[in-house]
């Protein structure tokens, strides 16, 4: 493998200055206060993935989410309406409060399709516009009003069929939010690869140190070796590894890498049952037969070096959405959602155009087990990871040029907090000095 060339002037790293070269502080991945103002400045202000829209085939389609993330409790229900838009409303009864779509536990999310919700506690009923239909012995109540009590709805909008909620009535629309990545990766066929694999797990680390994982190679040809051959994997760990290309476009970020082993150059570089099925870490390598995935189809984001040797490109949308695209025509996103301080979930979902014999249904299954392998190599390490931050015995950690994202991240977050900081406390001094004012007046 070659080395590849590194921006004309300087590092990477050199060319965001505001990021700094020095070493970065950790404490915002350890300090149980710093999660709460995440929470708020966050969580609870920025447009968050929470699916595809092939998951609402019909009118009438449905499904909830958890989104302890955003608040405890807090579970929405997306859905789709007679003239085809998708909403999100919160999952709770205008009535008393109930939890309005649940099947067996009320903590699990649950999918479906209906004309109407109807609450499981006395019968409430609203319809897919979330406006109150009916209201159980209604004569009953007291100048209630239906119009009144509509399911309060959350920001929800979609782009290139992936739907975001925001939890903020006031933010930036979604596609402005995504910029100009959002912008650049218009068109690529994502409505072709549906079908899909996915994973859900608990990680016992914060959600920062997951992306972290993920926004740089450095750590490949180490933490991943058993996942080539030990000829090819001796000549990775000895060379290193280093990607092509990085992009920072305000609050997000992408990395772009090497794809040599989708279709391997040569097959001594990967296993037998990679050879065997044309599959393995790096996906299936043969290209599925659908337009927009050849080099000169694909939108300007993707490969934004034009590199002969590209295989994959991470988008990293802040702040917690990871879409990877590989050069043989499938494509992978992780959703990581804070639960606290230490533990996250994550979420990966892996999406192939739909296979048309058994040997293409295997060749993604084994990328789909493959990369459920290193998947945990990383998160083992994770965990490993927080425990040590944990004691504060260190809390600040040098970065090399290959982690320049990280550095991206973690400024970003602190950036978000900090202005969350400061509009509150200048909402708090307002509050005082209008308080000030009208005692004046008494
Ligand atoms: S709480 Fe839903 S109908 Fe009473
Ligand atoms: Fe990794």
């Amino acid at each position: 493998m070659a080395f590849f060339p590194k921006p004309a002037v300087g590092s990477w790293t050199e060319n965001w200055p505001e990021l700094g070269t020095a070493p970065v502080d950790y404490t915002d991945s350890i300090d149980p206060e710093q999660w709460k103002l995440e929470q708020q400045a966050i969580f609870r202000k920025l447009w968050l993935h929470v699916g595809r829209v092939e998951r609402l085939p019909k009118t009438g389609s449905y499904f909830t989410r958890e989104m302890p993330s955003v608040g405890p409790g807090t579970s929405i229900i997306i859905n789709k309406d007679k003239d085809g838009t998708i909403r999100a409303f919160y999952n709770l009864c205008r009535h008393r409060g109930n939890k309005l779509v649940w099947n067996d536990y009320p903590g699990e999310e649950t999918s479906g399709s209906c004309r109407q919700f109807t609450c499981k506690y006395h019968a409430w009923r609203y319809d897919l516009k979330g406006d109150l239909t009916f209201i159980q012995q209604e004569q009953e109540f007291f100048d209630v009003d239906k119009a009144d009590y509509p399911l309060k709805s959350v920001r929800c909008e979609v782009w290139e069929g992936f739907i975001f909620v925001n939890f903020d009535d006031d933010a930036e629309p979604l596609e402005d939010y995504l910029g100009e990545f959002g912008q650049g990766l218009k068109g690529y066929p994502f409505h072709e690869m549906t079908e899909v694999y996915s994973y859900r797990s608990e990680i016992k680390a914060n959600w920062k140190l997951f992306i972290d994982a993920f926004v740089e190679f450095y750590h490949a040809p180490i933490l991943h070796m058993k996942q080539a051959t030990k000829e090819e994997a001796e000549k990775l760990a000895k060379v290193g590894f280093e990607a092509l290309h990085y992009d920072i476009k305000d609050q997000h970020s992408m990395i772009s890498s090497w794809g040599g082993m989708s279709p391997p150059k040569d097959l001594n570089m990967v296993k037998p049952i990679e050879r065997i099925l044309h599959s393995g870490l790096f996906g299936p390598w043969d290209r599925p037969d659908i337009k927009g995935i050849l080099p000169d189809e694909l939108p300007p984001a993707v490969n934004p070096a034009r590199q002969p040797t590209w295989g994959q490109d991470s988008f990293e949308f802040f702040p917690n959405f990871t879409l990877l695209l590989w050069v043989p025509g499938w494509y992978l996103t992780y959703n990581y959602w804070p639960t606290g301080v230490d533990t996250h979930i994550f979420e990966a979902n892996l999406y192939f155009v739909p296979p048309k014999n058994t040997r293409q249904r295997l060749s993604q299954e084994l990328a789909a087990v493959t990369f459920k392998e290193y998947a945990l190599q990383d998160a083992n390490t994770l965990e490993a990871t927080q425990t040590q931050i944990g004691t504060r015995a260190v809390t600040e950690f040098p970065l090399c040029d290959q982690e320049i994202l990280l550095r991206h991240l973690h400024h970003t977050a602190h950036k978000y907090v900090d202005k969350y900081k400061l509009e509150k406390a200048a909402a708090e001094a307002a509050k005082t000095n209008g308080n000030v004012k009208d005692g004046a007046h008494v």
